[in-house]
């Protein structure tokens, strides 16, 4: 398991308990399910990477929509499909950087081509090397489809105020750093990378091109803020709203930026 995988395994059980608590969280997966739902053809044939325990991916089901998760942590995936199984909704253990494989096995069963994709809150940073992402994409969306991916920003005021006033000015500039950085959770140690808009579209094209950037959490806050912010429901709300605003012009001050890739039809 890769280190990455192996934390995210551990914290697994206790993920939607965790963060489904925090508010900031909450408002911020309302932004991304918008943005999906209105990109999404209805009822659709979508693909999730790094779909953790399912939160979207029920959502999603809920919806009408045909939804495969998958996910490398087993634990992840486990409950996921627990979650999912009323919906009918598919599972599958899989890593970013093996999707050419994921790809390959899943066309050689004769199934079919997804209308839509997309991972959220920032399970693609987990991969150092997007190329496979990229590749393995193309393979499996139809030309027109979307690929909805949510990473984290690399330039996030919100970010840097909090770790300020939390005496950490350390961490103020973290995401501004370049290449892999180290990471920690439930004592396992393992990499990440805040990949910039350019890289990103270098990795996807010439498959990918790249439509708009959504910020996800421009003044709705980071993680860092909880549990303070979510004791102030007012507060969020007028932050949500002026998101919903400032989100396009201010999309690369996000907290996570939403990546509007669609697959072309010349590759
Ligand atoms: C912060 S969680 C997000 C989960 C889910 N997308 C959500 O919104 O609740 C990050 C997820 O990325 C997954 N992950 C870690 N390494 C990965 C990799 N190499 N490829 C794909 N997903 C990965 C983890 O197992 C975990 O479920």
């Amino acid at each position: 398991m890769r280190p990455a995988v192996a934390a995210f395994d551990a914290i697994a059980p206790i993920f939607d308990r965790h963060f489904g608590a925090w508010q900031s969280v909450a408002a911020q997966r309302r932004a991304v399910r918008q943005a999906l739902l209105r990109e999404f053809p209805k009822y659709g044939h979508i693909l999730e990477l790094g779909g953790g325990t399912g939160e979207d991916a029920a959502f999603l089901a809920s919806a009408g929509y045909r939804v495969l998760l998958t996910d490398p942590s087993p634990t992840m995936v486990a409950l996921a499909k627990d979650k999912l199984r009323p919906f009918g909704a598919r599972t599958a253990v899989a890593t970013g950087e093996e999707l050419e494989d994921f790809a390959a096995h899943y066309l050689s069963t004769g199934r079919s081509l997804f209308d839509g994709a997309f991972s959220n809150f920032a399970s693609l940073n987990c991969v150092l090397d997007l190329g496979p992402v990229a590749r393995g994409l193309a393979q499996l969306l139809k030309p027109g489809a979307p690929a909805m991916l949510v990473l984290y920003g690399t330039f996030c005021p919100g970010e840097m105020l909090t770790e300020v006033l939390h005496k950490r000015p350390d961490q103020a500039l973290r995401r501004r750093k370049r290449g892999p950085l180290p990471a920690r959770m439930a004592k396992h140690d393992f990499p990440i990378v805040y990949h910039r808009r350019a890289e990103l579209k270098r990795a996807f094209a010439p498959w990918f091109v790249l439509e708009k950037q959504l910020g996800i959490g421009v003044t709705v806050p980071p993680c860092a803020a909880e549990p303070w912010i979510s004791q102030k429901q007012r507060l969020l709300g007028v932050m949500e709203t002026f998101d919903r605003m400032i989100s396009r012009p201010l999309a690369l001050f996000g907290d996570h930026v939403l990546y509007q890739f669609r697959r072309t039809s010349w590759q």
